[in-house]
């Protein structure tokens, strides 16, 4: 089989998910390049693996004979350096959100469609025992009609989580706060099982305790799907600790849910839970959770054979769709009905 040549753009805290990827399937991928516009971080990736090069220009890269660019930055810079890996004819799989604006996400999709290159966005809480299962019961009618959902984040992001990062707590460079960062993959999951388009939103954000950052730390709100599902939202990083986080979906005949990665679901008398058998992958915060290897290992399969990308530009689009609509009903006051014209924030003082 062709081996795969990667290169990974930014070299964070994020990367060392990527670097036990590489590690888990030598056969598949092949780290040539490790950027960071802080050479020694990049450095540091590279020195990994033999036959990984490095530096801190991401032009340079878009020569070379790569596949495959992975991209682990700062929100904003998302889309810019998607453009110009796919017009490089290299495919793309983005670190969450696809990116801070709706019109920027367009941007992707139109370069994606005109390139014919792969592009996905990681939502790596998606790929679990637990999530596969539900989704099948769901789709299989286990729970009747899917009435309502919630999901519940109650996370810690202390000063320094800000303090220490140039573009955490931004609204230019984060796009937003504990909703873009922490929440999403929560309201993306919630989505996915849900299965259908959103048709309004509602919901409101503020700054509870976060005084020195302009972003939000805490956000409700109530999201219709076009099938009718009412799904409540709340989530806040105002907690003491990186609580599991709890979703749940009732449907007509029972419910089923997550605490964490942990799936349950109650059908009657029946009550089982779901818990995954992977080994966990040990990198990172526990709060991430241990499969970002399977979805790369599934970019990898649809680049390699040519077949569609499960989460592609168009699912990470609908999700920070949910997000920003959150951003503008809070912003103005109202319910969003979809589709609507994204608007950039600088203030969350100048959101009510
Ligand atoms: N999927 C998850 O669970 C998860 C968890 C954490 C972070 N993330 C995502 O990963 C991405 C990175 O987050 P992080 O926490 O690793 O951030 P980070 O700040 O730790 O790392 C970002 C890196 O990008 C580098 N960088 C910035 N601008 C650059 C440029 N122009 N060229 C080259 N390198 C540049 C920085 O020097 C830094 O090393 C974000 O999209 C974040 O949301 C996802």
């Amino acid at each position: 089989m062709k081996k795969l040549k990667v290169a990974i753009v930014g070299c964070g805290r994020i990367a060392v998910c990527y670097e036990d990827t590489f590690m888990r399937f030598p056969d598949i991928v092949e780290p040539v390049f490790a950027v960071d516009k802080v050479i020694d971080r990049a450095k540091e990736f590279a020195d990994k693996f033999p036959s990984c090069r490095y530096t801190d220009r991401y032009d340079d890269i878009l020569k070379e004979d790569i596949d495959v660019v992975h991209l682990c930055l700062p929100h904003y810079l998302h889309p810019h350096m998607a453009v110009k890996a796919m017009r490089a004819g290299i495919h793309v799989i983005t670190e969450k959100p696809v990116a801070v604006t709706l019109q920027e996400a367009d941007l992707m999709l139109r370069t994606q469609q005109e390139t014919g290159v792969k592009l996905g966005v990681i939502f790596q809480t998606r790929y679990t025992k637990s999530v596969a299962a539900l989704k099948s019961m769901i789709e299989r009618g286990d729970f009747g009609r899917i009435l309502s959902a919630r999901s519940y984040l109650t996370w810690n992001r202390p000063f320094n989580y800000y303090d220490d990062s140039d573009w955490k707590g931004t609204w230019d460079k984060e796009g937003g706060g504990v909703l873009i960062d922490q929440a999403i993959h929560s309201i993306d999951r919630v989505r996915y099982l849900v299965g259908s388009d959103v048709a309004w939103i509602d919901g409101s954000i503020r700054n509870y305790v976060h005084g020195f950052v302009k972003v939000e730390d805490t956000a409700n709100a109530v999201v219709k799907f076009e099938n009718g599902c009412l799904y409540n939202l709340y989530a806040c990083n105002t907690y003491g600790l990186d609580s599991p986080i709890y979703i749940e979906l009732a449907g007509e005949k029972g419910r089923c849910g997550l605490i964490h990665d942990t799936g349950f679901y109650e059908i009657g008398d029946t009550y089982e839970e779901i818990r995954d058998e992977y080994v966990p992958a040990g990198v990172g915060p526990v709060y991430w959770g241990s499969s970002h290897y399977l979805q790369l290992r599934d970019f990898y399969d649809s680049v390699l054979n040519d077949t569609p990308v499960a989460v592609d530009g168009l699912e990470g689009r609908k999700t920070l769709e949910i997000i920003k609509g959150i951003y503008l009903s809070s912003a103005s006051g109202g319910r969003v009905t979809l589709p609507f014209t994204d608007v950039a924030y600088t203030d969350i003082n100048t959101i009510k």
